[in-house]
């Protein structure tokens, strides 16, 4: 996993660069190997990235985008995508997985329907 975190990094440097947020980047070196479709998990981390990256541009104060991988006491693989944006509405928790579901102007809501069901043909749980 963290060979499409890294990729996803890279695809959205300029994004992050132009939205002022500091990157913390931090990655287990004792990851197991997954299997899986690279492109498919890459495209989620650049969706959650974009995420993160929306939830932080209109902000003032400090704009960090914390990428973490580790291994779980299970033996899963966790990688968390985390900001300093203003998080998401009680209300909206349950909502934010269906599709269209956005809060954003000019939002399409689909990236976490996708993102979820990618995961899931995984085995994982986003
Ligand atoms: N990092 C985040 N911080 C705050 N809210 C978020 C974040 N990620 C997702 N959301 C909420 O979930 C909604 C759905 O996200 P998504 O499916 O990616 O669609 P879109 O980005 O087009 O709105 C967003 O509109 C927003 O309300
Ligand atoms: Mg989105």
């Amino acid at each position: 996993m963290n060979s499409p975190v890294g990729d996803a990094l890279a695809l959205v440097r300029g994004d992050l660069e132009a939205h002022r947020v500091a990157v913390r980047a931090e990655r287990s070196e004792q990851l197991p190997r997954i299997n899986g479709d690279p492109v498919q998990l890459q495209q989620v981390l650049v969706n959650l990235m974009t995420n993160a990256v929306d939830s932080m541009a209109s902000m003032n104060g400090e704009r960090v985008l914390c990428v973490r991988s580790e291994v779980h006491e299970s033996g899963s693989v966790v990688v968390s995508v985390e900001d300093t944006g203003n998080g998401i509405e009680a209300e909206a928790t349950d909502q934010i997985f269906n599709p269209l579901f956005t809060t954003k102007a000019h939002g399409m809501g689909m990236g976490l329907s996708i993102c979820r069901s990618i995961i899931e043909a995984h085995n994982g749980r986003l």
